[in-house]
């Protein structure tokens, strides 16, 4: 079957401001909630380093999957002894020019960033947004569109001016909507003529501690007090964005990785089916506009044991949740897993599969995977889908040039894409588009290093921010622009 996508697919690739940008307290930029956030690796856990009431200085994990809790007093303080990869980041504040360039010279006909809402509002609580910081992303789309390359903005990836973290509990305070649908709006306005695609929400399944959410406490009750929090901004966003753009196309974004049942033990395969509810209880609600049947279950199992009687709600909820419901369901596919009766009930994570090999991160690479997981949303939600991250984190090797032989990332990309393309011209799911993870090597979210590189470009830059920031094309670019100008074809 040939792997000829249909015409006007998007080809692209995804990036996240605090993993990309840098321009720390450059143009009026304000704290983000992940700029007291230190570097790490797999063995040793990202923190956040903070200061309590009595002065003493503490550390809590800011863990991908399992992050500690923030204590009440504890207010975010910066250590000379430590390094914060979000300041820098590989600069793209200063270098968007060049990458733009380089990502047009793939072909690419999409790029999805995020904005930094502190960059906009830097407390998230003027009245006023930073026009320095409106005037910055202005320059990025306009220079996308001299390369017909069409912008798919993330309103929020993970993030929040830290003042709103501190000073409210983040998203578990129903103010946190009025701030974010104030940012939305701006947004909207100043760019809307010239983006179709948005994104209200990274990875919202997530819901993953204090630097994501700004909740202090990682678990339970706030934890998904503030998913109904940012379920309701949703969903006024779309219903905004509609009004005020009457083309656009909302979507929200899901870590989507497949879960397996471990066996075919009757027990593993109904564990298996309770875990993955775990993450429908978001796409459904967004998806569909109304909480699923199962919603009680699910919150019962994290401890808030009235279900969705315990969540606090207004009366006008559920008209907006089914207003503002999603026209596109976008996903972040990197590895699939397993899980078996008795096993903790996790977003992402879950078993090693004994029949994947695994990247050096401990990711278990599927590409069938990616296809099962496009054919299981569309079947479920029936709305067209948009695959906004994938790739493979990999140590590579530069020559003295820069230049990196990454035919391993090559292998990866060349199977998951033959995945994406089968689910679309042979089980028929309509995708929008596939933005890979990422175009230009970028901090890791998970570990903070740099030696976790995606990229179709190297960037000269170590764990610790030393390096020239030079941009040099691996073998990977080549061979991604082929692709993407027979769309799909040469797979
Ligand atoms: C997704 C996030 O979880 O995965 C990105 O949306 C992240 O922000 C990406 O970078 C890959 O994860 P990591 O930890 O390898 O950077």
């Amino acid at each position: 079957m040939s792997k000829q996508l249909p015409e006007g697919f998007l080809w692209g690739g995804a990036t996240a401001d605090f993993q990309y940008e840098g321009g720390f307290g450059e143009g009026g930029r304000g704290d983000l909630s992940h700029d007291y956030e230190t570097n790490g690796s797999l063995e040793n856990p990202r923190h956040h380093t903070m200061k309590l009431a009595d002065g003493k200085i503490i550390s809590p994990k800011s863990s991908f999957i399992d992050a500690e809790d923030v204590p009440e007093d504890a207010v975010p303080i910066y250590l000379d002894s430590q390094y914060y990869p979000s300041h820098k980041a590989v600069d793209f504040y200063h270098h968007y020019k060049e990458d733009i360039k380089l990502m047009a010279g793939m072909d690419f006909n999409v790029f999805r960033f995020s904005i930094a809402w502190s960059r906009i509002f830097p407390t998230g609580e003027e009245k006023e947004p930073n026009e320095e910081g409106l005037q910055f992303y202005d320059n990025v789309i306009d220079e996308l569109a001299k390369y017909n390359m069409q912008p798919l903005i993330t309103i929020c990836h993970d993030e929040m001016p830290m003042n709103l973290a501190v000073k409210y509990n983040g998203w578990a305070n129903r103010k946190l909507i009025e701030f974010y649908l104030k940012f939305a709006k701006v947004l909207f306005k100043r760019y809307g003529d010239r983006v179709k695609y948005w994104l209200t929400f990274n990875e919202i399944n997530a819901v993953r501690g204090f630097g994501p959410t700004g909740v202090r406490k990682s678990h339970g009750l706030d934890r998904y007090q503030a998913a109904h929090n940012m379920f309701v901004a949703s969903a006024q966003a779309v219903i905004a964005g509609h009004e005020m753009m009457p083309n656009s196309m909302f979507g929200a974004m899901y870590a989507l990785s497949a879960f397996y049942p471990a066996t075919s033990k009757p027990e593993d395969i109904f564990h298996n089916m309770q875990q993955n509810k775990e993450n429908w209880y978001f796409v459904d609600t967004m998806g569909r506009g109304y909480y699923p049947s199962f919603a009680d279950e699910v919150l019962k199992r994290h401890g808030v044991l009235g279900g969705l009687s315990d969540i606090k709600m207004n009366p006008d909820d559920k008209e907006i949740l089914e207003k503002g419901q999603l026209d596109y369901i976008a996903f972040s596919y990197y590895r699939s897993a397993t899980s078996k009766a008795g096993d903790k009930f996790v977003n992402v994570g879950g078993n090693d599969n004994p029949y994947l090999e695994k990247t050096p991160w401990g990711w278990g690479v599927d590409p069938l995977g990616l296809r099962y997981t496009m054919n299981l949303i569309y079947d479920r939600i029936q709305k067209p889908i948009f695959i906004v991250e994938n790739g493979m984190g990999a140590i590579d090797k530069a020559d003295e040039n820069g230049y990196v032989e990454d035919d391993y990332r090559i292998d990866y990309l060349q199977k998951h894409l033959s995945a994406m393309a089968d689910a679309i011209n042979i089980d028929k799911v309509p995708c929008i588009g596939y933005t890979m993870w990422a175009p230009i090597d970028l901090v890791s979210l998970s570990t903070g290093e740099m030696k976790k590189r995606y990229g179709f470009v190297y960037v000269d830059m170590d764990d610790l921010g030393n390096g020239s920031l030079k941009r040099t094309p691996k073998k990977s670019y080549k061979w991604m622009k082929h692709i993407i100008e027979t769309n799909g074809a040469a797979l």
